[in-house]
């Protein structure tokens, strides 16, 4: 568990996760808006020495950042009304492909999450405080 007081501190957990990810990896993000999934992707991204600039993909169903030390495959399931849109651009392609894949919301459609992915929790508390859990939400 880790407790983050700032965004700050959140970018910094993304990149440490970086500093340790290979090729192959899944992160599966959960927690309510707000909660700073999309800054621990920032942090993640800026981590692998890539310059890109990370938002959330709202209206995409997926953010590749490639100019980093391995790609990032960026999802975000929280508009996403079923699954088959994402199934559709290959989404298996992506999380057994060669890079790391990123998914905020992942809850939502937790049957296509692999079995090997390391799943965050983040949990609003109060204004700038935020708590980062490993292990799926129950
Ligand atoms: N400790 C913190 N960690 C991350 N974000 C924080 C923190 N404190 C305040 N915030 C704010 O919370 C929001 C988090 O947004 P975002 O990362 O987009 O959330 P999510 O992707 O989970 O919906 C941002 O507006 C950010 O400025
Ligand atoms: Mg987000």
């Amino acid at each position: 568990m880790f407790i983050s007081n700032s965004v700050e501190e959140t970018i910094a957990a993304g990149r440490s996760y970086a500093r340790i990810a290979r090729q192959g990896d899944v992160f599966a993000l959960t927690g309510d808006l707000g909660a700073g999934k999309t800054q621990f992707v920032k942090g993640f991204v800026a981590g692998l020495e890539s310059r890109a600039e990370v938002t959330s993909p709202t209206f995409v169903l997926v953010h590749e950042y490639g100019d980093g030390r391995l790609p990032v495959y960026h999802f975000d399931f929280y508009r996403l009304d079923n699954s088959e849109a994402v199934l559709r651009i290959g989404f298996d392609d992506y999380v057994f492909g060669e890079g790391v894949s990123l998914i905020e919301w992942a809850d939502r459609y937790s049957d296509l999450i692999p079995k090997e992915a390391k799943w965050l929790s983040f949990e609003l508390k109060g204004e700038n405080t935020r708590v980062i859990r490993e292990g799926k939400p129950q």
